[in-house]
């Protein structure tokens, strides 16, 4: 029997007790077992209407913490791999941005902290507790717009990149954006200067920092009308090289309602480039450069297979009640302001 047709009969075993939910970064093999595939906004959103007993989030260790925060207590939300963990979400440990935020505020401003979801459920409680909340790519611009009118200034971690870009969107100076110094266990972190209202934690995307606008210059040359897409976690200077730049969804979206025809460069993770190829054979769509999520693509179909056969013994992912409390006050805060 294939691993295929091994999960299909766990699948109809288990029935609706059973939900599998899937990123768009996973890779084909994966997705086609899905029950709901999404990016990480439209995957928090769905947590709340599932009546599975037993949800298997195929992603990253951040996204089953998350689904684990905003599931019911009786529900089990497991991940075949505990190992996928997000290269960018460790670039922030909570004990330093909880001394980050500490700093920050000492001068008696209040800075709210907006942390992208691709972080541990310990700094969406810090998030959470400090008056803060949490944004996905696909609503950074509205939560960013939102923590700027809650206080004085924002923290905006862990994607620097992400936070520019936002932060650009929203028309911000260059003069009120600090990139934040975190070396030497967060001592070099200081209140505000007077004009600065956005802090930027020096974190980001391994995958994303593989695009460069000397790539987008160059192809330019030898596909003069391509049109390039980019994800917002590249720098800022591919995203001004780029003709549009966005979350998941936006991309998905963008490559859809591009004339038949045409010749399309996705700066992203690979996996959901090459599902977009298949998905639109009228059209050339490529990758700016193949970049695979090496974390993302530590779910298999064979740990996938093996999961769900012992679905009822394992042990799900827990997220332990305070830091749960908090981290749901900042994701419901989200989820709220983006309904
Ligand atoms: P989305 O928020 O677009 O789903 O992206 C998640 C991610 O990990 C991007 O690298
Ligand atoms: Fe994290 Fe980047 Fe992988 Fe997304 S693509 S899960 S941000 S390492």
């Amino acid at each position: 029997m294939t691993l295929a047709q091994k999960i299909a009969q766990h699948k109809d075993r288990l029935g609706s007790r059973l939900c599998i939910l899937a990123h768009h970064y996973q890779s084909d093999a994966v997705v086609r077992h899905a029950d709901i595939l999404g990016d990480s906004l439209e995957l928090a959103r769905r947590i709340d209407g599932l009546g599975a007993e037993h949800i298997v989030f195929c992603g990253v260790h951040f996204m089953a913490e998350t689904a684990a925060i905003l599931a019911r207590p009786e529900q089990k939300v497991h991940i075949p791999d505990i190992n996928a963990s997000c290269v960018m979400a460790e670039m922030a440990p909570a004990p330093l941005v909880e001394k980050a935020i500490a700093a920050l505020n000492r001068d008696g401003r209040r800075i709210i902290p907006l942390t992208y979801v691709n972080s541990s459920a310990a700094v969406k409680a810090a998030c959470g507790s400090n008056g803060g909340s949490v944004c996905t790519s696909a609503n950074a611009a509205t939560m960013l717009r939102w923590a700027l009118g809650e206080g004085d200034g924002v923290l905006f971690l862990p994607d620097a990149n992400l936070g520019m870009n936002t932060a650009r969107q929203l028309g911000l100076k260059n003069t009120e954006i600090k990139r934040l110094d975190v070396r030497g266990a967060g001592s070099l972190v200081t209140p505000a200067s007077p004009g600065q209202r956005l802090f930027l934690w020096p974190g980001l995307c391994a995958i994303h920092a593989k695009f460069h606008a000397d790539q987008i210059d160059a192809l330019r040359s030898v596909h003069p009308g391509a049109l390039v897409l980019v994800h917002p976690e590249c720098a800022p200077e591919v995203v001004d090289a780029a003709d549009g730049s966005g979350s998941t969804s936006y991309l998905i979206k963008a490559v859809g309602e591009a004339p038949a025809g045409s010749t399309i460069f996705v700066g992203t993770e690979w996996n959901l480039i090459n599902r977009l190829k298949t998905r639109h054979p009228d059209k050339d769509v490529r990758p700016l450069r193949k970049a695979l999520c090496s974390n993302m693509a530590k779910i298999t179909e064979a740990n996938l297979s093996r999961m769900l056969e012992g679905l009822e013994t394992a042990t799900p992912v827990r997220v332990e009640e305070h830091i749960a409390r908090p981290a749901r006050l900042a994701l419901e805060r989200m989820l709220t302001a983006c309904k």
